[in-house]
């Protein structure tokens, strides 16, 4: 297959690489062969010219069972927000028609957004978690989900037991983990207050035994913290809680949202085990969590990502999270007199791409031998006169006051991808 276009996109953190009206060759298997600016003529190719050719979207960290409550709760921080507003919202997902219909609304609005890889906090209930994991396998999408796992201090009319924990998660990685490429099933401890000791060991086991990545929050609120080191006085901080049982990236990948107030000893821990640090930039503004240090995480190597973290933030739609991720960066670097902490739109889309595609494979870039995941952007709707503009100038308007409805078209591994569901 061949596309024609306006090629974009951030193979390293700090600049575009740019192909003027080029062709994207694709091959049988769906992967990268290459840019070119001309082909023999008589090929028959799909015709975008005039129109942006992207990466697709990766979104590494949203709750799927937190949907409906985007835009309500936002005023408590993060651990009265999850007693007050959280928690009564996913408990809902114990019925599976309730969960049906918000799933497919989550997947639809995924697939909308141009999000087609993401990584998904599921459900508690083992059944309902199963029942995201059979409709993502309809809808074409990518994803990783995870049955969220939470034996203490959680309300009585929301929990579970250790060992219905442990029976939960072995039971989706057995019945999900070899049944596609697309969606795979990752191991979920809540957060560290929510977990057990012996159930973050037995979840660590699974995670070795099934060589299945792991997720969980880390760092995010202040008071959080001093609970983690209440709970564990003997840890030398929060990250080596989850080192301690095999969740921090040493034998199996791990991603970790947040990371607002890391120590210098967790950054180099992140940096040893290569643990992806979600950026999750309109939740942490939400839940008055704090601002990442985005540029120094970037340039101390580590594979920095972004996350909608819906419903803590309240957009699925990416794009918001890329401009709040640069807003946030520079009243950082004001606020701290130290504007080395600024990002610009590289940085943010690239993180949006290439960095939290990186947990997929060879994803999240449009350079030979990635996997042609793409998005085909109309901007014409955003000039507002007939504007002349570069394609640098395209894409900025369309990540800033641009929307999904600017999306023409959605590619994963080279096919086009239709809206998964009827609405
Ligand atoms: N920490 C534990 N659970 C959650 C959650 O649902 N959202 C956020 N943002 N942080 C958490
Ligand atoms: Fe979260």
């Amino acid at each position: 297959m061949i596309v024609r276009g306006d090629i974009i996109f951030t193979k390293e953190a700090t600049k575009f690489t740019i192909f003027e009206d080029s062709y994207l060759l694709i091959d049988e298997a769906g992967k990268i062969e290459g840019i070119v600016q001309e082909i023999e003529t008589g090929r028959e190719y799909t015709d975008h010219r005039g129109k942006l050719i992207i990466p697709s979207f990766v979104d590494l960290h949203l709750h799927a069972n937190q949907f409906v409550n985007c835009g309500l709760g936002n005023d408590e921080e993060l651990l009265g927000w999850l007693e007050k507003y959280t928690f009564k919202e996913e408990v809902k997902f114990k019925d599976l028609d309730y969960a049906r219909e918000i799933y497919k609304l989550v997947l639809n609005r995924l697939w909308e957004a141009g999000s087609l890889r993401s990584v998904i906090y599921a459900s508690l209930y083992t059944k309902t978690t199963s029942l995201l994991f059979d409709l993502a396998l309809e809808s074409g999408l990518s994803s990783y989900i995870g049955k969220v796992n939470m034996d203490r201090n959680v309300p009585e009319y929301y929990s579970e037991t250790t060992e219905e924990s442990l029976a939960g998660t072995r039971e989706i990685i057995e019945r999900y983990g070899q049944i596609s490429h697309l969606i795979k099933p990752i191991i979920t401890p809540r957060f560290v207050p929510h977990c057990t000791s012996e159930s973050m060991a037995g979840q660590g086991k699974l995670s070795i035994e099934y060589n299945v990545p792991v997720q969980s929050h880390i760092n995010e609120s202040k008071k959080e913290i001093e609970w983690v080191k209440s709970l564990h006085p003997e840890a030398l901080n929060y990250s080596s809680v989850y080192d301690e049982y095999d969740l921090f990236g040493e034998k199996a990948p791990a991603l970790m949202a947040h990371c607002l107030h890391n120590t210098k000893e967790e950054i180099e821990l992140m940096k040893k085990r290569q643990v992806y640090p979600v950026h999750c930039p309109e939740s942490n503004a939400n839940l008055s969590s704090g601002i990442m240090a985005v540029k120094k995480m970037l340039e101390e190597g580590l594979p920095v990502s972004l996350g909608s973290d819906i419903s803590g933030g309240h957009h699925l739609y990416l794009p918001y999270q890329m401009v709040l991720a640069i807003q946030l960066s520079k009243m950082k670097g004001r606020l701290e007199d130290d504007m080395s902490h600024v990002i610009g739109l590289p940085e943010a889309i690239y993180m949006a791409t290439k960095s939290g595609g990186s947990f997929f494979g060879k994803t999240g870039s449009l350079e030979t031998g990635y996997s042609a995941d793409f998005l085909v952007i109309n901007t014409d709707s955003l000039m507002n006169i007939k504007e002349e503009r570069s394609i640098k100038e395209k894409l900025e308007k369309f990540i800033y006051i641009g929307s999904a409805a600017n999306i023409e078209a959605r590619y994963l591994e080279g096919k086009l991808l239709e809206k998964p569901f009827k609405e």
